[in-house]
């Protein structure tokens, strides 16, 4: 289904130590040798390739099989679909996704479309713990791959799921919320692709060489792998005639936040992109002002795999950082991002994720919205629906159904 040829050029970038330091968020129009962006041509032939390469060479690690290209084949099975599932208003399936390297992991999409309203657009994203627990439907699969200990119905001592797990998690991708809304969904566990610990060749990451000391510094890191597997639920998801390719909306909660908005500026099929929560080392800024935020050093200390080995190196100094994540949400440009977030969620940084919106409109503006953001953060509770959205809830670190309906109001603007 999907062949890529495309070949990565190494560049000779210098040490993080290196580069200049800049207080502020560094210009998202000022290419690295301070020629100016002022035209869209020059944005997508000049700045967004070069900071693509910025951001895999000192933050998330090369996108996956790009150096030496690798055929990647994605092929399908349907495990089961349930017509009458949802109570009546969707059609329930899971699909195994494989490629054509027989010896990578598969993925397993759990998909649901609204009954009688096909195509319909589609929200995509991985899940945190296995598919069984956003629904008690009991042919859903449970898992295989190592799962954190702490989630519903994990054995103790082995990291297996389990059916105890079953429909434990359903508040976090409301399935029958989205499909009466008119919309699809499509999730998957992201340990399918790369479990979410360090320093074992599994996953995805197992098909990576194995160094003796070492491993280079740009290596692919977790973040990356999961947004390289969301580009291969969409390399599915664009062949399915209940799904209108042209309608993805990618979504993910906190590290999978971090992901959904990698995962969009990586792959331009991604039409509107939704980080829930994502905060640092995602839509919260490295240069940041909030003092409860997470930082940088702490981020890439408590999940050194998450990044790659430069990013680490910047910890304590993020003003050598030669972006920040204003210009990962530029390289979405055009397409709606709505960033959301919680009030009691100061860990990830709600009011400087509103800063980066800010700083990214400018790459917007070359495509010609004059007003891509609004002037002020919004208040608590109302959806700022702007090409550059937002949304701040009362409550906690969480996704939630209300969470859901600011994602489906969002979408009904930008994706009907
Ligand atoms: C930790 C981490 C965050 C992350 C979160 C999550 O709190 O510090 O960066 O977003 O876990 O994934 O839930």
């Amino acid at each position: 289904i999907l062949v890529m040829t495309v070949v990565a050029t190494p560049a000779a970038l210098p040490p993080p130590d290196k580069l200049p330091s800049v207080a502020e968020f560094p210009d998202v129009l000022a290419m690295r040798d301070g020629t100016k962006i002022t035209s869209k041509k020059d944005w997508e032939e000049k700045r967004r390739p070069e900071l693509k390469e910025l951001f895999q060479h000192y933050m998330y690690g090369r996108y996956p099989h790009l150096t030496e290209p690798v055929k990647v084949v994605v092929t399908e099975k349907v495990l089961f679909e349930d017509t009458q599932a949802l109570g009546g208003a969707g059609t329930l399936r899971e699909v195994e996704v494989s490629f054509s390297e027989s010896q990578w992991p598969k993925i397993y999409l759990l998909i649901a479309t609204p009954n009688g309203k096909v195509p319909a657009a589609c929200f995509v994203g991985p899940n945190f713990g296995g598919n069984h627990l956003l629904t008690s439907h009991e042919k859903v699969r449970i898992p295989t791959a190592w799962v954190p200990a702490n989630y519903p119905g994990v054995e103790k001592g082995t990291n297996k799921a389990t059916a105890a797990g079953r429909g434990k998690q359903a508040s976090t991708w409301p399935l029958q919320q989205i499909v009466e809304k008119g919309y699809a969904v499509a999730t998957f566990y992201c340990g399918d692709i790369q479990p979410d610990r360090p320093d074992v060749r599994e996953g995805m990451r197992a098909t990576l060489p194995v160094y003796k000391g070492d491993a280079p510094l740009d290596e692919t890191a977790t973040v990356m792998w999961w947004a390289w597997g969301c580009h291969r639920a969409v390399d599915f998801l664009v062949t399915d005639k209940s799904i209108d390719a042209k309608r993805l909306a990618v979504v993910g909660h906190s590290r999978l936040g971090k992901t959904a908005l990698l995962a969009g500026a990586f792959d331009d099929r991604i039409a509107v992109v939704i980080p829930h929560q994502s905060g640092c080392g995602g839509a919260g800024p490295s240069r940041s002002k909030n003092e409860k935020a997470e930082t940088v050093k702490r981020i890439t200390t408590a999940f050194p795999h998450w990044f790659c080995g430069h990013f680490r190196a910047f910890g304590s100094d993020t003003t050598k950082i030669p972006f920040d994540q204003h210009a990962l949400v530029a390289i979405c440009a055009p397409r709606p991002v709505l960033l959301t977030n919680a009030e009691d969620d100061q860990w990830a940084n709600p009011s400087g994720q509103f800063d980066v919106l800010t700083a990214a409109a400018p790459a917007y503006k070359l495509y010609g919205d004059t007003k891509p953001v609004a002037d002020k953060m919004p208040e608590q509770g109302k959806l700022s629906d702007d090409r550059l959205g937002y949304f701040i809830r009362a409550g906690k670190h969480s996704m939630t159904p209300d969470d859901w309906k600011a994602f489906t109001q969002f979408a009904d603007k930008w994706l009907k």
